[in-house]
């Protein structure tokens, strides 16, 4: 039984992979999932929320997590990864978008778990992500990023994203992927 991967309606189905021997969904997020969306930002290195939020986020507001949980497939989605612990789902990867600058441009961020990072989970969550974007009429996804993420950088170059220095802040850079 898999409690929270039923298809949600606005977006798209699960699809199960394996990584070093555990089998990890991704799914779309749906409104059901605030809880363990917010055990997972609850339970990141500072280091990471460091990378994620640009600052120093240690807990979701309840509107946070219900804008973060409830997408609308076009103008938000995201795609959540999953696995099964003591019979429970939980989340160990987050890639999300939220509307960019123009109506086809959209602003993305992606989150893996510090115990599941450098196992090409962000690679394929960020995949999952650009397909939809693709298939939704998006032609521009970017994201800023602290320039010293290295994890991002080598994640932007390994998706074929362009690199640009922020004009509003000399320590932060602006990742960008056209999408045809
Ligand atoms: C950035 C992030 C999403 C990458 O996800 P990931 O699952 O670790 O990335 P992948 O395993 O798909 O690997 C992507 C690249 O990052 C490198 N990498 C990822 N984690 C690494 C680590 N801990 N040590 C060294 N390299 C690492 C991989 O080697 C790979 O590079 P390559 O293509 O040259 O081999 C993840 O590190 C993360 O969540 N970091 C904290 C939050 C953050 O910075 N988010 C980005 C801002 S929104």
């Amino acid at each position: 039984v898999w409690p929270n991967g039923e298809e949600s309606k606005v977006t798209g189905k699960a699809i199960d992979t394996e990584i070093g021997g555990t089998i990890v969904r991704i799914r779309p997020i749906c409104p059901a999932d605030r809880h363990i969306e917010a055990d997972f930002v609850r339970r990141l290195s500072p280091g990471a929320r460091h990378y994620r939020f640009l600052g120093g986020v240690h807990e979701l507001s309840d509107e946070q997590l219900e804008a973060f949980c409830s997408v609308d497939g076009e103008q938000t989605m995201a795609f959540i990864a999953t696995v099964q612990e003591d019979g429970e789902e939980v989340e160990v990867g987050v890639s999300r978008y939220a509307p960019g600058a123009t109506e086809d441009h959209r602003e993305f961020a992606i989150t893996v778990a510090d115990d599941w990072q450098d196992r090409g989970l962000g690679a394929e969550l960020a995949r999952r992500l650009i397909a939809h974007a693709r298939d939704h009429g998006v032609k521009r996804l970017h994201s800023v990023e602290l320039a010293d993420n290295a994890f991002m950088r080598a994640l932007a170059a390994e998706l074929g994203m362009s690199t640009n220095r922020d004009p509003n802040d000399v320590h932060q850079v602006i990742y960008s992927l056209s999408i045809q």
